[in-house]
């Protein structure tokens, strides 16, 4: 089963609302917002009034992906905010193991993500404890890029190694995930797409949704 998380990034901020709503209605499963801090990466996007916000219009889970530098600082806030699982980057956690239990303490979904540039397997020691795995498919930092496919490497990687250890942690992707690549990722074993410019400039989302399920 895929499930379908559209980028809030790419979504028009004047009318979020209705964006939302419309996504749902076209059956995605999450949304997935990207906080990013200048810092991290060349990029600043929402804050956690925003997330908070947008909590209380969603009527499915959100999907909080942190760009930041020293994000153990901010779990606490976008728990509150209504995060329902929190994402962050092993480049940016030099003590991922006490990162991930503290996403865990808040009550979310722990995820920890991978830059195309980082090798899946210095996460080995930590996999047993997470729910997630997001594997960057760009360079983090803008919407619109496109489809790295080394990264396949790491998707099979991760996938190979869920099954000999009986683990269950989805695997996720991002950036530059389109009909064709979203083909790519799913032969590697991905469970959710994360889709940001394709998926808003779709007029048929919900049929943009149908096609990267099947
Ligand atoms: C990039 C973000 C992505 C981005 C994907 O730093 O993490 O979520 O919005 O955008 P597209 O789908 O346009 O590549
Ligand atoms: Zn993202």
């Amino acid at each position: 089963m895929t499930f379908v998380a559209p980028s809030l990034l790419a979504a028009d901020y004047l009318h979020l609302g209705q964006e939302v709503a419309d996504a749902e209605q076209a059956g995605v499963d999450y949304l997935h917002i990207d906080v990013m801090d200048g810092h991290f990466v060349p990029n600043l996007t929402f804050g956690i009034d925003m997330v908070a916000q947008i909590a209380k219009a969603a009527r499915i889970p959100l999907d909080v992906h942190l760009m930041l530098s020293q994000p153990e600082s901010y779990i606490e806030h976008f728990a509150k905010a209504g995060a329902k699982i929190i994402s962050v980057h092993i480049e940016a956690c030099p003590h991922i193991h006490n990162t991930i239990q503290q996403i865990k303490a808040a009550g979310c979904k722990a995820g920890v993500v991978l830059n195309p540039g980082t090798a899946a397997s210095v996460l080995a020691p930590i996999l047993p404890e997470v729910d997630l795995v997001l594997q960057m498919t760009v360079n983090p930092g803008f919407g619109g890029q496109s489809f790295i496919p080394s990264t396949l490497q790491n998707i099979q990687y991760l996938d190979q190694f869920r099954k000999q250890h009986d683990l269950h942690y989805l695997i996720e992707v991002d950036g530059g995930i389109n009909q064709e690549t979203a083909d790519l990722c799913k032969d590697s074993g991905v469970d959710i797409l994360v889709a940001g410019s394709y998926f808003f400039g779709q007029v048929d989302k919900a049929g943009c949704v149908e096609l990267l399920k099947k």
